[in-house]
């Protein structure tokens, strides 16, 4: 709990405080997830009438946002709390390295990172650290990251950031010989206090695309010293978790890697060469930009079925707090099932599992513009290329439904038994790439590697309304 003083805005305070509050939209009043609990009363506003329920307001839910300086001292506490978390690590085990010690590997993602810790010479992993990313709170994508950064300085996102890794490190039993870390472009930039607004623009490029390895000694504060190793973005949208997730994956030919996250990312390995490319599919898979949205926490509604009525299931089987990715993928494919939406995307009315919990169609419209980014860039990738084996990667793939995705016409029908899913495979990578220090292996799959950017592949565009649409893909 922590008090706000006269004078003070909400948003002022839990950022100074860095309340672990969910700012999707950054602070601009429309995607209603800044929610805290006052202690006292507020009188509500007009956002906060159309963005939450009765029920909230009489509970003394309010959007830190959208209230001016406040008129007198008050108290408040978060409304959801994100501590449980749910992020995918990896308990593959690795192949050992020859030295003694341990190292760690990182995967910095836009919403999520994980940190974990190895034995070198057994590649056991003897500890990991899971925990959302701090910058979360400056916006939900990386352009949001950028426009923070543009705005506030990268030195601010880049202290956040370092501050909450520092606390791991600070807690971590063992010593480290190495840190090695991977993300997508803008969180690695970040992670160096680098710059990352070329990523943001024409001709989108990296102010950093070399492998960067420097001593701890100058950005944590611990008492001992380590080696600081960041892996190179293969371009300024495919981030050195791709990289390391070709990495762990060593694709054979005519293999497919998907890495769903906040973005897109999908590699194909075909005639000795990786073509790689990246959808900014936006944050709806995730449960993003959506009504009640909400990550993989306790109480989020993760799958919905048909019998009679609408019925859902929730995370823990908690009380529900809103509905995370999967649960939206399985909501939309049983609407379809159940002809209450329409192939267009076109409902009659907003669907509702219970007081406050519903998917409007603007929640629609904002997933079909997500799963068509996807399906265009997967077209524009394949080109009528065979795809023999598809690993589904990221901390978002590990529970869905295939035959969901399947309907909502994301993943073809013939792939139905190809598909493996492969959890994390971005950390895997960095964490057996810690142990092993091969940048000969590296360096090969830049040198193999082909980006192919969507904004300069008119079929991208061609397909991306056709893609709007939920029709099966044989
Ligand atoms: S409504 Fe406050 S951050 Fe989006």
């Amino acid at each position: 709990m922590i008090k706000v003083k006269k004078g003070e805005t909400l948003f002022e305070a839990i950022r100074k405080y860095r309340m672990n509050i969910d700012t999707s939209c950054g602070g601009k009043k429309k995607c209603g997830k800044c929610k805290i609990k006052t202690i006292g009363y507020i009188e509500p506003c007009n956002e906060e009438i159309c963005l939450l329920t009765e029920e909230e307001i009489k509970n003394n839910i309010r959007l830190a946002c959208v209230h001016g300086a406040l008129d007198k001292d008050i108290w408040i506490e978060e409304a959801n709390s994100f501590d449980d978390f749910q992020i995918l690590s990896d308990e593959d085990t690795l192949v050992c390295g020859d030295e003694a010690g341990y190292v760690a590997g990182m995967d910095i993602g836009t919403t999520t990172i994980v940190l974990s810790v190895y034995k070198i010479d057994t590649a056991k992993k003897v500890e990991e650290f899971r925990f959302l990313n701090p910058q979360k709170f400056y916006g939900a994508d990386v352009i949001s990251r950028i426009q923070a950064c543009n705005e506030a300085g990268v030195k601010e996102l880049h202290d956040c950031l370092i501050k909450k890794v520092n606390e791991c490190l600070l807690k971590m039993t063992y010593k480290i010989k190495r840190l090695c870390v991977c993300g997508n472009a803008v969180m690695t930039h970040i992670f160096m206090n680098e710059d990352p607004s070329s990523i943001g623009v024409a001709p989108y490029i990296c102010k950093v695309n070399d492998f960067r390895s420097y001593s701890s000694s100058g950005v944590f504060s611990l008492p001992y010293d380590f080696e600081i190793q960041v892996l190179p973005a293969l371009s300024a949208y495919v981030g050195s978790d791709i990289l390391m997730g070709i990495y762990a994956v060593s694709l054979n030919d005519k293999e497919l890697l998907i890495d769903l996250g906040t973005n897109g990312e999908m590699v194909l390995f075909d005639q000795d060469q990786y073509i790689v490319t990246s959808a900014a599919c936006g944050p709806a898979f995730e449960g993003g930009h959506m009504k009640c949205g909400t990550g993989a926490i306790s109480g989020a509604v993760d799958k919905v079925w048909f019998d009679r009525e609408l019925k859902y299931h929730t995370i823990q089987n908690k009380e529900v707090t809103g509905v995370c990715g999967n649960g939206y993928i399985s909501w939309i494919a049983t609407l379809l099932n159940e002809n209450i939406l329409q192939e267009n995307g076109f409902m009659e009315k907003e669907s509702c599992l219970k007081e406050g919990i519903v998917l409007t169609r603007k929640d629609v419209r904002e997933f079909q513009l997500s799963k068509s980014a996807i399906t265009s860039a997967l077209d524009c990738l394949l080109q009528d290329r065979e795809v023999k084996q598809v690993y589904l990667s990221g901390g978002f793939s590990k529970n869905i439904e295939i035959l969901d995705w399947i309907r909502l016409g994301i993943f073809y029908r013939s792939w139905k038994e190809k598909i493996s899913i492969s959890g994390n495979t971005a950390l895997r990578g960095i964490c057996q790439f810690a142990i092993l220090q091969d940048k000969n292996k590296v360096e090969m799959i830049q040198r193999k590697s082909k980006t192919i950017s969507l904004m300069e592949t008119p079929l991208f565009f061609e397909r991306f309304v056709d893609n709007m649409y939920f029709v099966e893909r044989e």
